[in-house]
């Protein structure tokens, strides 16, 4: 850009009144010359001006509130790295002492001081973890009976999450699902039993379904997997994607048997930094017993006055959020747990009924198992209607919220659905300026004349693929 210098510019030149502002960000190539960190900084955060504020981010089950105490204590360790043990071995102790606790919270029957488990960037390499020391387990097996062991596969329902995909593709496992439909949008468990055999690794229930926010019957699928197991000889684990569910159902669904007290669960993943209420990148593995856990997978530390087993895809990663979710154990305890996962409960449950009462939606599940849940257009309305799920999208989108129209997976694809994850930080106030927000952009739509693109679209694609359900 063009611009005659009045002065050359030096420390007392403002931000706005420097050069740089008036250039181009690097895309390609890094800079030649210095630029002050004042302006520097300025340009780093314009480019994430037009983005949208986390908290109204209600795509993401990532955590977006954490109180002033958590983030100053994860500020103070920005500059930690957790892998050097030897430097920050509290930093270990307190990382060992979170997965006991999740041990604990998830019924473990292991007896030793330091539960069999793992930190990870997320539930993405907790889930990998889990699924590889299964595949190990499996692989050792077959070695020992001498049979091959070539041709793995695990099993789960087709409302899997994308890491099982990275997974299977990544260590070459056949990936086998069962396909939901409308009316059993979790796992089929007598559908997965028949496509399990001999080389099933393990099968992989979820608790807190990402499509839908149900959750699998991990408890009818232990029962029927024993007796199938004892049938057959094969000895087929559970491995549970609790990515949301496990800080869910401990607090909220005590009662309900889907961890550790069920015989085949043998490792748990989730995610601390969904509902175990940290900032992003932080996932748990945990497993029933450290005899699950191959050798080949864990080394252990013995400078921390007990062995200390360590297992990871990463090595160097971020301590900050490892102090981030022990402040949260000490900080909120049981009872605050329970409060928060009541509180975006009670907030999800809201919403719910709000949209539930609006003419033009119909809730996908009429009873919510976790704090977050799917609608989609009434059927009725959708066939005089001039607009979709989209188009409410961007309207939401313009006054800041992000609120996701998205398909169901195979099987479901023609049914676009909305979602909403409430999580900490989502008020009853701000959910009252979501509804009214979107009752405003459904009385625009409804005076439209002409049907939106999205609409058109739409029934190009639902004239080719379909109808999927019966209304
Ligand atoms: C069921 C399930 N599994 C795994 C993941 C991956 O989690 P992360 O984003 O923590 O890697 C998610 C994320 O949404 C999920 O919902």
């Amino acid at each position: 850009m063009n611009r005659e210098k009045l002065s050359k510019d030096d420390a007392t030149t403002a931000v706005f009144g420097s050069e740089q502002m008036l250039q181009s960000a690097p895309t390609e190539f890094i800079p030649q010359h210095k630029t002050t960190p004042e302006i520097a900084y300025q340009m780093v955060k314009e480019e994430t001006y037009p983005q949208t504020q986390p908290r109204l981010n209600l795509a993401t089950f990532v955590t977006t509130y954490m109180d002033d105490y958590a983030t100053r204590l994860m500020n103070e360790a920005i500059n930690v790295n957790y892998i050097d043990e030897t430097e920050y071995p509290r930093v270990a102790v307190m990382c060992g002492r979170c997965i006991n606790i999740l041990a604990n919270l998830w019924h473990s029957p292991e007896k030793a001081q330091w539960k069999a488990g793992a930190v990870g960037i997320g539930s993405s390499e907790a889930c990998m973890l889990g699924g590889v020391a299964a595949w190990l387990r499996w692989r050792e097996r077959r070695k020992a009976q001498g049979k091959p062991y070539d041709k793995p596969n695990l099993v789960m329902s087709s409302a899997y999450q994308v890491v099982w995909e990275k997974f299977c593709q990544l260590w070459q496992i056949e990936l086998r699902t069962v396909p939901v439909s409308f009316d059993k949008p979790t796992l089929d468990v007598k559908k997965a039993l028949e496509i399990c055999d001999e080389n099933t690794i393990c099968i992989v229930p979820i608790a807190g379904v990402t499509w839908t926010g149900l959750n699998d019957n991990v408890e009818e699928l232990d029962r029927e997997l024993d007796a199938y197991n004892r049938k057959t000889g094969y000895e087929i684990p559970i491995h549970v994607d609790a990515a949301s569910g496990g800080f869910i159902l401990p607090f909220l669904k005590p009662e309900e048997k889907w961890d550790f007290r069920l015989k085949w669960v043998l490792s748990i993943s989730t995610s601390g930094h969904k509902y175990g209420l940290v900032y992003p990148g932080l996932g748990w593995t945990v497993w029933r017993d450290k005899k699950y856990l191959p050798g080949d997978m864990s080394f252990s530390v013995n400078y921390l006055g007990a062995n200390i087993t360590q297992v990871g895809l990463n090595f160097s990663r971020p301590a900050a959020q490892i102090l981030g979710q022990y402040y949260n154990f000490i900080r909120l305890g049981f009872d605050g747990y329970r409060e928060i996962q009541q509180s975006s409960m009670d907030v999800a449950q809201y919403c719910h009924d709000e949209i539930g009462k609006m003419k033009c939606f119909r809730n996908y599940a009429d009873k919510l198992v976790n704090p977050l849940f799917i609608w989609y257009m009434d059927p009725e309305y959708d066939k005089t209607a001039k607009w979709t799920l989209y188009d409410l999208q961007a309207t939401l989108q313009q006054s800041g919220w992000m609120v996701p129209a998205y398909t169901l997976p195979k099987n479901l694809e023609n049914i676009v659905v909305m979602r909403i994850v409430a999580r900490q930080g989502m008020s009853r106030d701000m959910a009252d300026m979501l509804l009214s927000d979107i009752r405003n952009a459904v009385a625009e739509f409804e005076t439209l004349q002409y049907p939106t693109q999205s609409r058109l679209k739409y029934e190009k694609q639902e004239h080719q693929l379909g109808k999927v359900f019966t209304h």
